[in-house]
């Protein structure tokens, strides 16, 4: 995991057995996936209420909703490729952990989509390694599809934390501070299964 930069300095590094275990049900994997990605359209396009009055964040928030929803789609797709289905959505203990801790309203939704975006990308970093050597994953398009989504989820948290900082100074860094503190605990306390987290 040493070369790995993730784009916010997360205080908890995943154990390298993880993609092992995310990987025993790549179906499950992806069906989650895809759930989460119209989650993060969704969320994005929610905030984007919040920045009616802030031209660039209302276009930011609109990009990247768009680029969620793009995400959705193409692992959509890939489900289908695979011959596979989309199972129910089983709900993320992750995010509803974070959430349940907020108190500061559009400050902590921000910080919270910025964490849940970093974690997303190390895991993603995680899996187009350990995919490279899978049975049904390790094509060169999933593989580069993979990449892609790790390189664009990166720059959504850091647009998410350029978006606090812009709007609530010195607090939104003192708050992300104490969020990376949060977030490591979370993470730390759930069993791995078959998603990004
Ligand atoms: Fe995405
Ligand atoms: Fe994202």
């Amino acid at each position: 995991m040493s070369d790995f930069k993730p784009p916010l300095p997360l205080r908890a590094e995943t154990p390298s057995g993880w993609a092992a275990a995310a990987l025993a049900d790549p179906e499950a994997l992806l069906s989650d996936h895809a759930h989460n990605e119209k989650k993060a359209a969704l969320n994005a396009l929610n905030l984007s209420l919040s920045f009616s009055d802030a031209p660039r964040g209302s276009v930011l928030l609109a990009r990247l909703a768009e680029e969620e929803l793009n995400h959705y789609r193409r692992v959509l797709e890939a489900l289908q490729g695979f011959g596979w289905t989309l199972r129910p959505d089983r709900g993320n203990a992750y995010a509803k952990a974070l959430h349940k801790q907020a108190s500061k309203g559009l400050l902590d939704r921000l910080l919270i989509a910025a964490l849940i975006e970093a974690r997303s990308c190390e895991r993603l970093w995680m899996l187009e390694r350990a995919e490279a050597s899978h049975a049904a994953l390790g094509s060169a398009g999933w593989l580069a599809f993979l990449l892609e989504l790790e390189r664009c989820e990166a720059g959504h948290a850091l647009g998410y934390r350029s978006l606090a900082e812009e709007r609530f100074r010195t607090e939104a860094t003192s708050r992300l501070d104490w969020w990376l503190d949060r977030e490591a605990e979370v993470i730390q306390s759930l069993p791995w299964r078959s998603a990004v987290h």
